[in-house]
């Protein structure tokens, strides 16, 4: 049976309620908004009928009376004797949602139209790669939340640390029943305004679930290993036990450290940590640690700051100049802490330079000696290199002018002659005689060289004699 009022129809029922005047409502349904599952009833008691009570959905009868048998899910309540029709539905359904009517057939009344409102709470919400949402350091990130099948569609807000966080856009689509929606929200953090462990919930509410549905992801910022690389203790003093220490923080964790000193593998570190007793070589060359994890690798170096004291670093020559020109002697050492530089000459207290160089500028015969490059870290060592300066230049001749001799005795006449470079030729001359070495007559001439320079001695009888000294000129 189908009771499809059109507007005469209408027209007509309503007339008869008037006419038929003791034919009262004394409830009516009345609109009700419901959430699916719970139970709901429409009121329904009429006073001076005692017909057939009928239900109307949408147009569409439901039943007569008490009997709801194509309704499972339908009862007609209420104590029949006072005229109660209450209609009780129990575990509404969407299907429930429409327009009822309670109609008294043989007195052609109905009660107005009740709209009865079925609320669905959304689906729980998800979060796209919930649980866990992974990105590199530096990328921003978009999180996608969905919570379907609600009426009315859901609202879904986003949370981070209890604050709400806006900018959220969102979609929502009408499911096939013409009556549930489902809502995609998208929400974008800048790379800066997020950190790894944060979490982010997505809570969708509507009418029907008012306090909200919530799912929450975890950020995990990935990034390549971020390290501090240490040395302990320092400054040291060369020959100690040092300890690197490479403290890293990695997102993966770490998978591998390795060591290295100026580009050479150290084998026998493999952990984050490496002992050594330090030499020189650890000031210039620096120790590197290297952190890999699934991302990539971090290579931090380190010098240490080790005293030691003076190493030569360029090694002054020894020079031989000609009398009147300059001599440059150069000389470098490495220390640390910094050192101080001392050029003297051997033998004389006086401090020529405090530079890697010294200059002595036209130099003389006397300026020929030894020369000492010294360098000094203060508490630590001392370094020494000595270097030799030769002048070039004329000989000079020591003898005395008259030597005297015994009667029928030898008689010998030396002559000393400092000469740089060394005399090419000594001859001893008088009157037309030359001799330069050997014997001739009673003359004999015999040549020794000292460090200090050249004897000459001539072994003769009584006479006065001249020692002439020759040099070839280079
Ligand atoms: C996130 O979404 C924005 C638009 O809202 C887009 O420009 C950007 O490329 C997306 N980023 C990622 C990482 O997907
Ligand atoms: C490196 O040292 C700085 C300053 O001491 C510190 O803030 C940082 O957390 C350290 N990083 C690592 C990886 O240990
Ligand atoms: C770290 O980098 C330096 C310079 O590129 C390189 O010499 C060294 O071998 C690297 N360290 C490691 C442990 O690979």
């Amino acid at each position: 049976m189908i009771y499809n009022c059109d507007l005469p129809c209408s027209f007509f029922l309503s007339l008869l309620s008037v006419l038929g005047s003791s034919v009262v409502f004394i409830q009516q349904p009345h609109d009700l908004v419901v959430v699916a599952g719970q139970p709901v009833t429409l009121p329904c008691s009429i006073t001076g009928y005692h017909g057939m009570v009928l239900w109307v959905k949408d147009g569409l009868a439901l039943g007569v009376n008490r009997d709801m048998s194509g309704y499972p899910r339908y009862d007609v309540i209420g104590d029949h004797s006072k005229g109660e029709y209450h209609l009780l539905i129990q575990r509404t359904e969407l299907t429930d949602d429409g327009s009822f009517e309670c109609q008294a057939i043989q007195a052609a009344t109905r009660s107005r139209p009740a709209r009865l409102t079925v609320l669905v709470p959304p689906d729980d919400p998800v979060i796209i790669g919930a649980p866990v949402v992974s990105l590199r350091a530096g990328d921003s990130l978009n999180l996608t939340c969905h919570a379907d099948n609600a009426k009315p569609a859901a609202s879904i807000i986003w949370i981070r640390n209890g604050e709400v966080l806006n900018g959220a856009a969102y979609t929502k689509t009408l499911l096939r029943d013409g009556r549930r929606e489902s809502t995609v929200s998208t929400l974008h953090i800048s790379a800066s305004n997020i950190e790894s462990g944060q979490q982010i919930t997505c809570r969708a509410s509507n009418k029907a679930a008012p306090n909200g549905k919530e799912a929450t992801v975890t950020i995990d910022i990935q990034h390549f290993p971020l390290v501090n690389l240490s040395v302990e203790p320092q400054p040291v003093l060369e020959g100690n036990l040092v300890k690197f220490n490479c403290a890293a923080k990695a997102n993966p964790p770490v998978t591998h450290y390795r060591w290295a000193k100026r580009g050479n593998m150290i084998t026998d570190a493999t952990g984050d940590t490496y002992e050594v007793l330090v030499d020189h070589s650890f000031f210039t060359e620096p120790v590197s640690c290297e952190v890999t994890n699934a991302l990539g690798s971090t290579n931090i170096s380190r010098n240490v700051d080790v005293y030691f004291g003076p190493r030569l670093a360029a090694e002054p020559h020894s020079l031989q100049v000609d009398r009147g020109s300059d001599a440059v002697f150069s000389c470098a050492w490495i220390g640390n802490p910094s050192l101080t530089i001392v050029w003297m000459k051997r033998g004389h207290g006086v401090v020529l330079s405090n530079e890697n160089t010294l200059t002595l500028k036209g130099v003389r015969q006397e300026d020929a000696g030894k020369y000492v490059c010294r360098a000094v870290v203060p508490r630590v060592g001392v370094g020494e290199k000595e270097v030799t300066l030769t002048v070039n230049g004329p000989p000079t001749i020591s003898s005395t002018q008259t030597q005297q001799a015994l009667y029928g005795e030898k008689g010998q006449i030396k002559c000393f002659i400092r000469s740089t470079p060394p005399p090419d030729r000594i001859a001893w001359s008088w009157k037309e005689t030359v001799l330069e070495s050997g014997t001739s007559g009673r003359y004999t001439v015999e040549t020794v060289s000292t460090e200090d320079g050249v004897i000459s001695t001539l072994t003769m009888n009584f006479a006065i004699y001249h020692c002439v000294f020759i040099q070839l000129c280079k």
